[in-house]
């Protein structure tokens, strides 16, 4: 068997895309309508510089830090990703490789194993609900969370349902049937090493959503918990404040482009938010959301923790949005990508290229930590900068 370390983010990605079905890969790469704002996140970043001294550099650079009360070995947090099919143990390979590198990990409440296995291997767990059910549902669902030992919760509100790419969209059965394997065999069979992946654990992916179970009832579909949010009215601002009163401890909207709705965020006693356009997969058109991070750090930034995720793929993209005010980043296609390319020791690995990247670039700054990273350490375009609602 080859070396299976790979060197950069882009690596694990070819390596995901040789290795699973293209219908689980396609769902990976996601996006909607035109991908404009999924190729402006990558963009954006590309179009920042560095501004390195030469000499007078520290001899050891610290990079560790605290996201929302945690104390954490770098300012990288895993995203919340409802992605199924990806490999056999999902969550809790990512958890394990959490926990090996000192990161927090938010859990999709569309994920395919349960809170409970997801705690049981990684004490630094956020868990995600989306603005979705009956007021009792997410009651019931937040104590679910609390009493499996969560350490906080993500509040997802971007949302548009948006359908249609103009490059197609994969097809994604309602549950794994004789039919649906039917008409995904060629695929499977084309992608051996993934198939028997699932097929030595006995288990095919199951497409439910156990976090969103009610108590004794079988896990909805993903397809069911999908139908169940898109048919929930849109959380107002009185919403957001409900929820956060209702969870009482550290909780991060997740999904802010503007500067209005962050200070809302204040206002309904969030402890942190993300800049986020949910990886380009919402409201086609979006800015990047490095665009938009400057401008809500300036106007919140002392009030509540600023995140920012969407188009971080190495170490340089995090000291980026850090020197432009964020206090950490969150990822998401990156370590799904090494998920799919070696399972656990592939998450590990993604983290570990972006331990070494943010290292050297603090380096290449001068810079002895995280927190001494500012706006001189980055050279920003003119008209680079978007201020939504401010
Ligand atoms: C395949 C996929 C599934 C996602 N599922 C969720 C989800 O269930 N909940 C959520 O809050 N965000 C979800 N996101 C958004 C991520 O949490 C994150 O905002 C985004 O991936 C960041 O961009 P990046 O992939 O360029 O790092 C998903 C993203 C992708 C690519």
């Amino acid at each position: 068997m080859g070396n299976k370390w790979f060197e950069t983010v882009a690596v694990a990605q070819r390596r995901a895309q040789r290795r699973l079905p293209r219908s689980v890969y396609g769902a990976l790469i996601a996006g909607s309508e035109k991908g404009l704002s999924a190729l402006d996140n990558l963009d954006a970043f590309d179009e920042l510089g560095f501004a390195p001294h030469v000499a007078g550099a520290p001899e050891s650079r610290d990079l560790s830090t605290t996201v929302l009360g945690q104390a954490v070995s770098m300012p990288v947090v895993l995203s919340p990703t409802g992605v199924q099919a990806v490999h056999p143990q999902g969550e809790v390979a990512v958890a394990r490789a959490a926990a090996a590198r000192g990161v927090l990990m938010g859990l999709s409440s569309f994920a395919s194993q349960p809170i409970e296995a997801v705690t049981r291997v990684h004490g630094q767990v956020l868990f995600q609900l989306y603005w979705s059910g009956t007021r009792d549902e997410m009651i019931q669902r937040l104590e679910r969370a609390r009493a499996a030992g969560a350490v906080g919760v993500i509040l997802t509100l971007d949302w548009s349902f948006a359908h249609g790419r103009d490059w197609g969209s994969p097809w994604i059965p309602e549950r794994m049937d004789l039919r649906a394997m039917v008409r995904l065999a060629p695929e499977a069979l084309a992608r051996p090493a993934w198939t028997w992946s699932f097929a030595k654990t006995g288990h095919l992916p199951s497409l439910s959503t156990p976090n969103l179970a009610a108590p004794g009832a079988p896990a909805p579909t993903f397809f069911g918990a999908y139908g169940e949010w898109m048919q929930s009215p849109p959380a107002s601002w009185q919403d957001v404040a409900w929820l956060v009163a209702q969870w009482g401890g550290p909780l991060l909207v997740k999904g802010v482009c503007r500067v209005d709705d962050a200070k809302r965020v204040v206002d309904a006693g969030a402890t942190a938010l993300s800049v986020s356009n949910h990886g380009g997969n919402n409201l086609d058109g979006t800015p990047a959301s490095i665009r938009a991070l400057s401008a809500i750090a300036e106007a919140v930034g002392d009030e509540v923790e600023v995140l920012v995720d969407g188009g971080v793929r190495r170490g340089g993209d995090v000291v980026k949005a850090l020197a432009l005010g964020a206090r950490a980043v969150m990822i998401g296609r990156a370590y799904l990508w090494g998920l799919a390319a070696n399972g656990q020791a592939g998450v590990e690995n993604v983290l570990d290229v972006l331990r070494g990247g943010i290292d050297s670039t603090l380096r290449g700054l001068g810079r002895a930590s995280v927190g001494e990273l500012g706006r001189e350490d980055v050279v920003v375009p003119p008209g680079f900068t978007r201020s939504l609602g401010s």
